[in-house]
């Protein structure tokens, strides 16, 4: 393989005491929202799973109501497939009906479903942090005949070095709330990344807990039975 390994980010969901940014995880859904979901699905996640990072109640109606809802029933008056405004109960749909839809609108590649890209990639969150913000030229030395043609792209951090996906993000693309920081295409792979990190594992912080509870038990239960131990053992040479 001669892709990059993938950059490096400080992630705060990382170590064992790590725990997810949840204004950084809500700037993220914001650009999958705006940017991703035109083309990638995001199929596992509820709009009510949108609480857990944030969002009120009210906000989360909201969201869910600017998507369109397919429903199994043809509207009687259009021949067309019925449809719905989005309700929290919902997941967030399909982009495309079935796969060969998804490949006629892609140059015939294919945009996966991002529930569970981070999981589904080695070193995931780094490298969808890497891939989205290392686009770069076609190094100079590069062997002429391998080069990325159109519709591929060159990425150094694609398996193939040539990705179907035209660079999604720009300097800007987005407008984050006041006192947020600047939406460059750094500060936006790092939070759709951390969005889509939350995605794959929305139980992360539950589970360390957990397993740090777990240990502090485990040490207090070692020390009593060494105490016991010595009770038991004690007037015995
Ligand atoms: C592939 C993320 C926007 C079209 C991918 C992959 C990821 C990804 C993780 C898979 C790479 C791999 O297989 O390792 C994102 C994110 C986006 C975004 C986070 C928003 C910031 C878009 C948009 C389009 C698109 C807007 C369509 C205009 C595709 C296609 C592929 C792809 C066609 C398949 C590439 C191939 O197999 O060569 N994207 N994407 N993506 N994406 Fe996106």
């Amino acid at each position: 393989a001669f892709h990059k390994d993938p950059k490096q980010v400080k992630w705060s969901s990382a170590g064992i005491f790590g725990t997810y940014d949840r204004v950084q995880l809500q700037r993220g859904f914001q650009v999958y929202k705006e940017v991703c979901a035109s083309c990638h699905s995001l199929n596992r996640i509820a709009f009510r799973n949108l609480a857990e990072i944030g969002f009120s109640e009210p906000e989360v109606k909201a969201i869910a109501k600017n998507w369109v809802i397919e429903v199994p029933m043809i509207n009687p008056d259009t021949g067309e497939a019925a449809t719905r405004p989005g309700i929290p109960s919902d997941k967030i749909p399909l982009v495309y009906a079935n796969e060969v839809a998804a490949r006629a609108a892609n140059n015939n590649a294919l945009p996966p479903d991002l529930s569970l890209i981070t999981k589904a990639r080695h070193d995931g969150s780094n490298y969808l942090y890497s891939l989205l913000s290392g686009y770069a030229d076609v190094p100079a030395n590069f062997p002429a005949d391998r080069r990325p043609e159109a519709p591929l792209h060159y990425n150094p951090y694609f398996h193939s070095l040539a990705i179907a996906m035209a660079p999604p993000l720009s300097d800007g693309q987005v407008t984050y709330a006041e006192g947020q920081p600047e939406p460059t295409v750094d500060q936006m792979s790092q939070d759709v990344a951390a969005f889509l990190t939350w995605a794959a594992e929305p139980k992360m912080e539950s589970r360390k807990r957990a397993g740090v509870g777990v240990i502090v038990f485990l040490l207090f239960l070692t020390g009593l039975a060494y105490m016991s131990y010595r009770r038991v053992w004690a007037g015995l040479k």
